[in-house]
């Protein structure tokens, strides 16, 4: 699959240019040059293999200007990705073989091949030296070379002029390319200085009306940035199961104890905890505290407990006491920061069993940060576990529910889908942090608990009950993300045992058998019948004995495409594919829009006949105004695209007018391709205020507030405004000039269900633009029109609505950098 943009065109003109002033001085063009390949010490070869090239190995020149022609893809990122001593070599079929070593050891080996050296198919790793024929025997020795001043040692070889000629092409083509997406809106005074406002005259053409997709906006839900645990599951007790892990790199003090506290005399120690007599195998930490009255037990939840008066909250621990114990009862208050009591309530507790205590406490003033005191009127050793506390105004008023505002903020997207549980937290860091679908199910103290890829801790209390339910609730289509039986290709990486559990690894294959179960047990967890299968009837004891109608499952998320990989997804993706054919399955496609996991990945996804592959591309804003063709060349016969992580990223990772309207762009091209483009879900979503591991995200909060970003409405705008049909318009632009056709973006569909016909304009342009829509030739018809738009570094920008008549639509004017959304009520 090829997926030249139009830059090709310019590629191909490359060709024929005056090569670059280095050049020049071999204008008489040798036959053959001597081609130096090396990788700089200095930043242990992260930067990946160079090449420079010498008529006469005396005086060289870097091809690319250090530009990496492979880099090694090894281990964690940062760290890990290093290059030692790359050796290339050519096999007698003219393929190129590079192999390089890994660490500082020399004992594990890195490979790939190349067949231009431009595109290099998928490395693999060595305990020993790959051998024969990879790039590694032979009689050379490494040579030094002085490049742009600098000794580097390499290897050097001599080959055809014509070989380096089209490597030196194809740096200026990347060149080029890396301009045209650095392309910003802070150069526009000077891109743009004197231009008048431009015309668009779009005519409709009903008559081609082609079918596109109903599910071209989701979610993708993942918990990062504090998303679930502390963000959209309500629950507001932190470390309520004293299962946080302390870990190498934890934050002080992160571990069993973490967000707890003794206070006696006004002081406050650490608490302590056990496991001999766990509530649960699963859930083996419990607290173990030498209760007296004078004493309490605090937590500070989630950046403290945010109170609303009025509100009730539903309090509950598991406690149990040694035999023979007095038991008594436990006050529990809620203080605000001065230690005012806001709320009161007791639970009993006696000697025994762990046993589930509740109570009901309303909040008698509103507290931003308050904390949860057990204050016992016991004297004892008392312990507990499970220790929770819930706002009984969830969404849809759930138990063990979802943070009403947040949920709202996501159903207003009117999603047609919603992704879970990642991006990366699916297939985690090793195969031990794979997220497994049953350890999400079932009473909450059975669940497993772990520490998850972004480095905090996940109850899995919002599980897949949960998130099945909320996608019932909001009419969303479930899509869940699994582990294709392989890690997150930037896990570490265990030294010495390079296929074992880290990144290269895969879940052993005598394993595999019992994952793909897993795997078609989630399914029958969704929809199987309660009566014949235990996975359904564990469903229908939490409550929905209905089947969830569960039609689409991602199988990997971004992974490296070898062999390990493929093995696996094969059997996951015929199991499925056997037993419960109407499923669609989704495979992956690797983490860029180019590269070789995308092309491999596409490669491997087409010969299986995957239904849909899951693309990623977080780009610039450049790179979505420059490739908005992108889809247009896709193969028709190939698999179906899910665009399953999408962002436009600016150097500080702003979420601001510019980037909103960037994706709102390139939407009218995905829009345009909604018949191969079936699913798009821009990420991530959700983040915590003081708790991001990644910028920008689309909705920011606090305990207290939601704030959706300018990005956020560019989503609604299209998630409420989407159609089924695409109808085709004939665009004339005033203006010849490509860089200010491409800033203008337009698309029409039309939404079977209400008839309406939906236009949307996009002008990313410093000036209005005058739009004459032809082609909808009814006289009347009401029109809701909403315009987002600001200057480019707005970050508050909101949507503005209006009912304006067709007629007013005759000469409509875009205002400069905004989104138009024209949702035309047809008479029916
Ligand atoms: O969206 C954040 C992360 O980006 C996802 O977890 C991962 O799939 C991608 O690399």
């Amino acid at each position: 699959m090829k997926h030249l943009t139009h830059l090709a065109a310019l590629c191909a003109c490359l060709t024929s240019l005056p090569v670059a002033a280095h050049v020049q001085e071999v204008m008489n063009e040798p036959d053959s040059v001597y081609l130096f390949s090396y990788a700089t010490v200095n930043d242990a070869g992260r930067s990946g293999l160079k090449l420079a090239w010498s008529p006469d190995t005396e005086r060289w020149f870097s091809i690319g200007n250090g530009y990496g022609y492979v880099k090694c893809d090894y281990g964690a990122w940062g760290a890990e990705k290093r290059m030692f001593n790359p050796h290339l070599t050519r096999d007698e079929k003219g393929l190129w073989h590079c192999a390089w070593q890994l660490n500082e050891s020399g004992k594990e080996w890195g490979q790939a091949t190349s067949p231009d050296l431009m595109k290099w198919n998928p490395q693999s790793y060595y305990l020993q030296s790959p051998g024969e024929g990879t790039g590694i025997q032979g009689s050379e020795t490494r040579k030094k070379a002085v490049v742009e001043g600098v000794v580097e040692q390499g290897y050097m070889q001599k080959v055809a002029w014509e070989e380096v000629d089209r490597l030196l092409k194809f740096v200026d083509y990347r060149a080029y390319r890396d301009q045209l997406h650095n392309e910003r809106t802070e150069q526009d005074a000077q891109r743009f200085a004197g231009l008048a406002p431009v015309s668009l005259q779009l005519t409709v053409r009903p008559e081609e009306a082609r079918p596109i997709s109903d599910k071209l906006i989701g979610i993708f839900f993942e918990d990062i940035n504090y998303g679930a645990d502390g963000g959209l599951y309500a629950e507001l007790v932190q470390n309520r199961d004293f299962e946080y892990t302390p870990k190498e790199g934890s934050a002080q003090g992160w571990d069993h104890g973490y967000a707890w506290s003794v206070w006696e005399n006004g002081k406050s120690s650490a608490i302590q905890v056990a496991t001999e007599h766990p509530l649960h195998a699963n859930n083996p930490h419990y607290v173990v505290w030498q209760a007296k009255p004078g004493s309490s037990l605090r937590n500070t939840g989630f950046d403290g407990i945010t109170l609303k008066k009025g509100e009730k909250y539903d309090f509950s621990l598991f406690a149990s006491m040694p035999e023979g114990s007095k038991g008594g009862k436990v006050v529990v208050r809620l203080l605000d920061a001065q230690g005012k009591e806001v709320a009161q309530a007791s639970v009993k507790v006696k000697a025994g069993d762990w046993k589930k205590q509740t109570a009901v406490l309303t909040a008698q003033a509103d507290v931003e940060a308050a904390v949860l005191s057990l204050e016992p009127e016991l004297t004892g050793e008392l312990h507990l576990d499970m220790i929770s506390l819930f706002p009984q105004k969830t969404f849809k008023g759930h138990k063990n529910g979802l943070r009403a505002d947040l949920a709202q903020t996501l159903a207003d997207l009117h999603p047609r889908f919603m992704r879970f549980p990642g991006g990366c937290v699916a297939h985690g860091n090793g195969i031990d942090n794979i997220y497994r679908w049953k350890n999400s199910v079932g009473p909450l103290e059975a669940r497993k608990p772990m520490r998850n890829l972004w480095g905090y801790h996940q109850t899995l209390g919002l599980g897949y009950f949960e998130y099945f339910q909320f996608c019932e609730d909001i009419g969303a289509e479930p899509l869940p993300v699994l582990a294709a039986g392989v890690p997150c290709q930037n896990s570490a990486c265990i030294p010495g045992k390079l296929l074992s559990g880290g990144q290269q690894g895969g879940i052993p294959m005598e394993e595999m058998d019992a994952y793909v179960q897993d795997i078609l047990d989630l399914i029958e967890y969704a929809n199987g019948d309660p009566k014949k299968n235990k996975w359904a009837k564990m469903r229908a004891e939490a409550g929905h004995p209905k089947p969830f109608n569960l039609k689409y499952i991602g199988i990997g998320n971004e992974d490296l495409i070898t062999p390990i990989f493929e093995e696996r997804f094969e059997m996951i993706f015929k199991a499925i594919k056997e037993k419960y054919p109407e499923i669609t399955v989704i495979g992956t496609v690797g983490p860029f829009y180019e590269g070789t996991d995308y092309e491999a990945g596409w490669k491997f996804a087409s010969r299986l006949q995957v239904p849909m592959v899951d693309e990623h591309y977080y780009n610039t804003p450049g790179w979505f105004i420059n490739n908005q063709d992108y889809y247009d060349r896709y193969d028709r016969s190939k698999p179906k695209v899910y665009l399953g992580e999408y962002a436009a990223h600016l150097p500080s990772r702003p979420n601001n007018i510019e980037t909103a309207l960037a994706e709102a762009l390139y939407l009218t091209s995905v829009e345009r391709n909604g018949d191969i483009v079936s699913m798009t879900s821009y990420a991530p979503l959700l983040a915590k205020e003081g708790h991001t591991q990644w910028n920008p995200d689309l909705i920011y909060f606090n305990n207290k507030e939601v704030k959706p970003t300018v990005g956020y409405y560019t989503q609604q705008l299209y998630g409420q405004n989407s159609g089924d049909t695409y109808l085709p318009a004939d665009r004339k632009i005033d203006n010849s000039r490509q860089d200010v056709q491409r800033r203008i973006g337009t698309s029409v569909v039309r939404d079977s269900k209400t008839g309406d016909v939906i236009v949307k304009l996009v002008n990313l342009l410093p000036v209005p633009v005058k739009t004459q829509l032809n082609g909808l030739t009814q006289e009347e018809g009401q029109v809701t029109l909403q315009v987002l738009s600001g200057t480019p570094t707005d970050q508050q920008a909101r949507p503005v609505k209006k009912e304006i008549s067709l007629k007013d639509l005759s000469q409509y004017e875009m205002p400069a950098y905004s989104l138009s959304v024209i949702r035309i009520h047809l008479p029916k």
